[in-house]
């Protein structure tokens, strides 16, 4: 008994099935790789401000900058010849409020870069972000009433800013604040303005994360009270992930977003199974920072991790990436096709 249990074994292992037969060599390994990345799936987010000539780094994201339009169209431009799919703008304004209006000023840093960067033709798409977290003075998605983060007040500011980044030359708009309903009030929006044609990329499954520490420092944009709990998901939930996704189909969302992204690979692969939309997932600052921390102590190699991490999202179910890594993963797969 224990001879024949023994015998099939090693028939098994030994006979017909050795997977090491086609991790042989490069070529082989190449020729059987079922999950490939390219420079055209990955979005590159960009952060804007006034100004010319302007680029102040960010501490906790090396080689990313605050950039005056002039420099965030010369950064456009390289991420075009590299074959970056596209670019996700996100506006620090000079001055915040309580209501964020600076989100909706056509004379803001997001509409600017939008029409500089529609002038410059560049064969990218272009996407604007849509929260109001960047332009209050209290660091919310919201404006607050009572303490709290009021949600149909919202809405209508948030369409007021889509409508401007349309106006501006935005491809796609991104609703990033987590509000009940955002996707239909923006979609209503842009087509009463006659922008039937702009894309939205809903933020569907994002979470309130620890993640994005470095967006934060970057976009000054740290609640001044409180979390973001009350709105944002408890990533604890995939069920609810599911519902918010759901619910942005029949709001009209053109894209859907799960954000983190390796915290919720998960999440792809079932919204892989049960939606027919593009799936995008958001690789946040904080995933990139710990991989840059850990590579600047010599603890990782930074390009293998990070080609590790683009290719596990991919392979989950993302079409498109957003990552911070988009230039150099560009120029990697330039070297390395993949
Ligand atoms: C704004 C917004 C945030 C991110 C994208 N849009 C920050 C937040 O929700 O606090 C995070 C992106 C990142 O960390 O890279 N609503
Ligand atoms: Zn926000």
């Amino acid at each position: 008994m224990g001879r024949v249990a023994a015998t099939s074994a090693r028939i098994g292992t030994v006979g017909a099935q050795r997977p090491r037969r086609l991790r042989r060599t490069a070529a082989l390994r190449s020729l059987v790789r079922s999950t490939r990345l390219s420079a055209g799936q990955l979005v590159m987010p960009l952060f804007v401000v006034s100004g010319h000539d302007r680029s102040e780094p960010i501490r906790s994201l090396p080689g990313h900058a605050r950039l005056s339009v002039d420099r965030a169209v010369a950064q456009a431009r390289e991420l075009a010849q590299l074959g970056v799919g596209g670019v996700l703008l996100f506006g620090i304004p000079d001055r915040k409020d309580a209501e964020g209006s600076g989100a909706s000023d056509p004379a803001g840093p997001v509409p600017s870069a939008l029409r500089a960067l529609k002038e410059a033709g560049l064969p990218l798409v272009v996407a604007a972000d849509v929260c109001l977290c960047e332009y209050t003075t209290h660091g919310h998605c919201g404006v607050i009433h009572e303490g709290e983060v009021d949600n149909d007040a919202t809405l209508p500011l948030l369409a007021e800013a889509a409508v401007a980044y349309a106006e501006a030359g935005a491809d796609i708009v991104g609703p990033s604040g987590m509000m009940d309903g955002q996707v239909a009030e923006l979609r209503a929006a842009l087509d009463g303005a006659g922008h039937a044609g702009v894309a939205i990329m809903a933020y569907s499954s994002k979470a309130a994360s620890a993640l994005y520490g470095p967006f934060r420092e970057a976009a000054g944009s740290t609640p001044a009270f409180g979390d973001r709990r009350g709105y944002q998901m408890d990533y604890a939930n995939a069920r609810e992930a599911m519902r918010e996704m759901e619910l942005d189909v029949r709001e009209g969302a053109d894209i859907l977003m799960v954000k983190p992204a390796v915290t919720s690979l998960d999440l792809l692969v079932r919204a892989q199974k049960r939606f027919d939309l593009p799936l995008a997932a958001y690789q946040v600052s904080g995933e990139v920072a710990m991989l840059e921390a850990a590579a600047e102590r010599g603890w990782i190699d930074r390009k293998a991790a990070a080609l590790e991490t683009l290719t596990a999202i991919v392979r989950a179910g993302a079409g498109i990436v957003i990552t911070y890594l988009a230039a150099d993963a560009a120029r990697w797969l330039q070297e390395d096709p993949r």
